[in-house]
């Protein structure tokens, strides 16, 4: 199994933040907030690590996190030129991924659960992690039957669909490369990662868990204020 951690984009979001540097890079209470998402790799037994950024700040990245050798681990990176779509990611990665399965996680998605068990056990497919949140049209959605087994997904649907988020934390087989340059470019000209997630789920290779910690997509004020909070309050934990 590999990583990718995937840090590019604008950050519009939370300017003026991010006019001067990358959202990944604000601070989370004591760290940049890479070193999260960084972190769930790295406890999950991942060594080799794909880190993708935008080109303004890339020089940034590599002063902080370097060669890997730190961590006990490679960290590799590439740069994505435009924000073109979450499932870019496995295009610009394929010789990076090779013959491997893959492990994606958002660069601002900050997580308390382990997922060692899940990758070591990880065979074919995909495997994706929900969690019941109150703000459901921020976020890819899954709707589940009575056995959990994921039903539907829809990208911030307008109409209620669940209140169960899909997490920032993607684990697909090899054939993800194929299936992403299969994509066209959605209304909002991204390759849309739901469009993955439903590829997988056409084939009923997709499973979803619920996760049982906390999770927090760091890219808004008030989530980031909330990441600051989490994270200072298990380091007093
Ligand atoms: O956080 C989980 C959610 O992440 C999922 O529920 C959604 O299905 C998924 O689309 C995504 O939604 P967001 O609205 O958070 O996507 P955003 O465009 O903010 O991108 C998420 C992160 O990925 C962000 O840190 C920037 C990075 N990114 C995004 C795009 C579109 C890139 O590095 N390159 C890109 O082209």
């Amino acid at each position: 199994m590999k990583g990718i951690i995937l840090s590019g984009g604008s950050g519009t979001r939370l300017l003026p933040l991010t006019k001067v540097t990358s959202k990944q890079l604000l601070p989370v209470y004591d760290k940049p907030m890479i070193m999260y998402p960084l972190e769930t790799l790295l406890k999950a037994g991942i060594k080799d690590i794909l880190i993708i950024v935008a080109p303004d700040h890339a020089g940034d990245y590599l002063k902080l996190l370097g060669s890997g050798k730190e961590y006990g681990a490679n960290f590799f990176y590439e740069i994505q030129d435009k924000p073109e779509g979450i499932a870019q990611a496995f295009i610009i990665g394929e010789k990076f991924i090779g013959d491997d399965n893959i492990t994606m996680i958002l660069g601002d998605n900050i997580y308390e659960d382990d997922f060692s068990e899940t990758i070591k056990n990880f065979k074919s497919g995909g495997h994706l992690f929900a969690k019941e949140v109150s703000d459901p049209e921020r976020f890819g959605v899954v709707k589940f039957d009575e056995q959990n087994n994921a039903l539907k997904i829809v990208e911030k649907p307008k109409e209620f669909l669940s209140n169960f988020a899909l997490t920032g934390l993607f684990v697909y087989d090899q054939r993800v490369i194929e299936a992403a340059k299969s994509l066209k470019p959605s209304a909002r000209g991204e390759l849309e990662i739901v469009d993955l997630h439903n590829w997988y789920l056409s084939k009923n290779e997709l499973k979803v868990d619920i996760l049982k910690g906390e999770w927090i997509d760091a890219g808004t004020f008030e989530s980031l204020f909330k990441a600051s909070e989490l994270a200072r309050k298990k380091s007093k934990s």
